[in-house]
């Protein structure tokens, strides 16, 4: 495995992948990876002929400083289970690579930045659409791997993808839970053993309203319900509980079995701010 840290370096690589014909596929990661990362990255090794892994926090898509000064980094453990898995290449570059100048450029995604994650944390799709735009551009690979974790994000890359024409496949990888049922994020290895169990109320919370609503219960009682429920949490506070078209990110005022539909949630625990969400029609 080669760790590779400026797009310089790259280019040799890929002039190289270019006389063989390969195909190459990234997994544009922030590190701290988990068993979800892992999903992705055996997708792309089942997709492509040579994958390559991004690992750079990303400071522009943080709108909390905090957040961002605690994200976690476990670097040589990173590098351990990629190894593992025989990823052909690691880019590592630090952030005068990737910034070095404030970029001017800023992405509007309209209607779907306006809602859930667009409206809880201004400015991070325009983040994480430079960041995307940027690795697309160095590394140049046939397929790029997301998960369906952060379906807002998904929907808003897709979107990268199609309004600039860039020529490449997305492929999203079902999220990747924990035996209980918490989706595998990053962030879970900061919570408390207190948080942790609480935690548990996102995906409860959505198997319990997938249920009612395909029981025929109305939305707005369904959520309601569900509102009540985290007000009986010590830990866990919630931001958005929302039934939405999983691609246009539109709210639902009521279930309609004939739409795609999803529900998303985002909730604090403690300090930790955690989403997840599920297909109700696919
Ligand atoms: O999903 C993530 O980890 C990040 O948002 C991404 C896509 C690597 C961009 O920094």
């Amino acid at each position: 495995m080669q760790v590779v840290y400026t797009g310089a370096d790259w280019k040799k690589y890929w002039l190289e992948s270019l006389k063989s014909d390969k195909s190459i596929g990234l997994v544009p990661t922030m590190g701290a990876l988990h068993e979800g990362h892992l999903d992705l990255v055996r997708k792309a090794k089942s997709k492509s002929d040579i994958v390559v892994v991004s690992i750079f926090v990303n400071p522009t898509q943080f709108n909390n400083q905090e957040d961002f000064d605690n994200y976690p980094t476990t670097i040589n453990e990173d590098l351990d289970k990629l190894r593992n898995e025989y990823v052909d290449f690691v880019f590592m570059p630090n952030t005068e690579t990737i910034y070095p100048e404030k970029p001017e450029l800023s992405i509007n995604f309209g209607a779907l930045e306006t809602v859930l994650e667009g409206a809880f944390r201004p400015g991070h799709f325009n983040g994480v659409g430079i960041i995307v735009s940027k690795l697309f551009n160095i590394i140049k690979p046939h397929m790029a791997f997301f998960g369906q974790k952060d379906l807002q994000q998904s929907s808003v890359i897709k979107r990268l993808v199609k309004d600039l024409s860039i020529d490449l496949q997305l492929v999203i990888v079902p999220t990747r839970r924990e035996d209980d049922g918490l989706a595998m994020s990053s962030r879970n290895v900061r919570l408390s053993p207190a948080e942790r169990s609480q935690a548990l109320i996102l995906i409860n919370s959505l198997a319990k309203a997938k249920q009612e609503l395909l029981d025929g219960m109305p939305w707005f009682e369904v959520q309601n319900q569900i509102k009540s429920d985290f007000e009986e949490m010590t830990l866990a506070s919630l931001e958005y509980f929302e039934l939405i078209h999983p691609e246009r990110f539109t709210t639902y005022k009521d279930f309609d079995a004939s739409q795609k539909s999803s529900i998303c949630v985002a909730a604090y625990l403690g300090k930790i701010r955690l989403i997840d969400n599920l297909p109700i029609i696919p």
